[in-house]
C-alpha cells in the first residue's frame, strides 16, 4: 500500500512515499532554513509562507521520483501538530484537499509519535515496547512506546528543548542558525573537559532542564570577551557534551524504571555523532540494544509520516475534515 506523507510542522516543506510502512519510494525535503538564518531563528510568519509556495511542487516531486501515480496513493498522512501553527495549518489542509480530490482517506499524525517511526523504516528489526528518547529543537521527551498508538510520557523539558540550547549557545557564540550542526564541528577540536557545565536537575527524576546551562554558557562568554577561537571550541565541547551525559543518564535511567532493554532515539540532534557513539558504549555497557536512524530520517521528514500513518490506518484510525492542528 502506498502512502503519501506531508510534514510542514516547522520550516521544512517535505513529502514521502512509502510502501507498507517501510520501504521509503522519496523523500523530498525543501527548507526554508535561509530565508530565517539572518533573524538567527525561525520566524513562524516566513516558515508558513514559505510552505505555501513550495508544497504542491514537494508533493509533485515526491509523487514523480517514487515513481507511482497520484491515483496508486491510498492514504495521505501529515503532521497535525505538535508544531508551529500556521504552518501546520498549510500541510493539513493541503492534504484534505488532496484526498478529497484523490478520493482516499487522510491521518493527521503526531510529530513526536513520526519521529519515533523513523527508526521502523527501511526494515529496521525493532520489537516493542521500548523506550524512547526524543530530541529536537521543539522538544525533549522521553516515552514508554507500547504500541503505534499506546505512547506513555515518562518526561519532558521542563524549559529549552536541547536543540534549542544547542541553537542558543551557537547565537551566544555568534556561530549562527541552527546551532547543532556547528557546535558538533567545533567541538571535535575542544577540550569537553575545559568548563565545568552542567545540566540543572529538574523537579522529576525524567524531566530534563536546558535553560540553566545556556546562561552558564552566557557568563563564560561574558568572563572572557576577547577570547579566541580555542576558547570557542572549548565551550562547544563542554556545553555539549554536559548536554548529552544528561540526555544519556535519564534515558538508562528511564530503561531501568521500565526494565526494558531497547532505547530507540530519534529527531534533530540524533543527527550528532558524539551523542550516538556515546549512547552505543554507555548502553552497551548496560546490555542496551540503542536504535537510531540514519541522520537523513533523524531531521524533519515526511518518510516517517507515511510509515507512522500507515500503521495507525491499519488499526483503524482516520481524520475527518474536521481535523485541526495542535499547535505547541
Ligand atoms: O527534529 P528537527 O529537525 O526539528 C524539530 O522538530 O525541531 O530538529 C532540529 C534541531 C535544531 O535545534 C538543531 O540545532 C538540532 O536539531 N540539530 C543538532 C544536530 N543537527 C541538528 N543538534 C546537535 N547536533 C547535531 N548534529
Ligand atoms: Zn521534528
Amino acid at each position: 500500500m502506498y502512502v503519501l506523507g506531508i510534514e510542514t510542522s516547522c520550516d521544512e516543506t517535505a513529502a514521502s512515499v512509502v510502501r507498507d510502512g517501510e520501504a521509503v519510494l522519496s523523500n523530498v525535503v525543501s527548507s526554508s532554513l535561509k530565508e530565517h538564518k539572518k533573524y538567527g531563528g525561525i520566524i513562524p510568519e516566513i516558515a508558513s509562507r514559505m510552505h505555501l509556495e513550495s508544497i504542491a511542487g514537494v508533493v509533485d516531486c515526491a509523487v514523480k521520483e517514487a515513481g507511482v501515480k497520484l491515483k496508486n496513493i491510498k492514504l495521505v498522512s501529515v503532521t497535525s501538530g505538535p508544531g508551529l501553527a500556521g504552518s501546520l495549518l498549510v500541510g493539513i489542509s493541503f492534504a484534505k484537499s488532496l484526498s478529497l480530490g484523490v478520493g482516499v482517506p487522510f491521518l493527521g499524525v503526531d510529530h513526536l509519535a513520526s519521529h519515533i517511526y523513523a527508526n521502523f523504516l527501511n526494515a529496521q528489526v525493532l520489537r516493542m515496547p521500548f523506550v524512547a528518547l526524543i530530541v529536537s529543537g521543539g522538544h525533549t521527551s522521553l516515552f514508554y512506546v507500547k504500541d503505534f498508538d499506546k505512547i506513555d510520557i515518562l518526561g519532558r523539558t521542563c524549559d529549552d528543548a536541547c536543540g534549542e540550547a544547542f541553537d542558543k549557545v551557537a547565537k551566544i557564540l555568534r556561530l549562527g542558525y541552527p546551532g547543532g550542526p556547528v557546535i558538533e564541528r567545533l567541538a571535535k577540536s575542544g577540550n569537553p573537559r575545559k568548563f565545568q557545565f552542567r545540566c540543572s536537575n529538574a523537579n522529576r527524576p525524567l524531566d530534563f532542564s536546558f535553560s540553566g546551562i545556556k546562561t552558564a554558557v552566557l557568563y563564560s562568554v561574558r568572563k572572557y570577551p576577547q577570547a579566541g577561537s580555542q576558547f570557542v571550541r572549548d565551550v562547544a565541547a563542554s556545553f555539549q557534551e554536559a548536554a548529552i551525559d544528561t540526555l544519556i543518564n535519564k534515558s538508562l535511567l528511564a530503561c531501568e524504571l521500565k526494565k526494558t532493554k531497547r532505547l530507540v532515539i530519534g529527531g534533530g540532534v540524533a543527527a550528532n555523532n558524539r551523542l550516538r557513539e556515546k549512547l552505543y558504549s554507555e548502553g552497551g555497557k548496560n546490555g542496551l540494544d540503542i536504535f537510531f536512524p540514519p541522520p537523513k530520517l533523524c531531521l524533519d521528514n515526511a518518510a516517517m509520516v507515511a510509515g507512522l500513518g500507515y500503521q495507525l490506518f491499519r488499526k483503524g484510525h482516520r481524520s475527518g475534515l474536521d481535523l485541526n492542528m495542535q499547535g505547541g
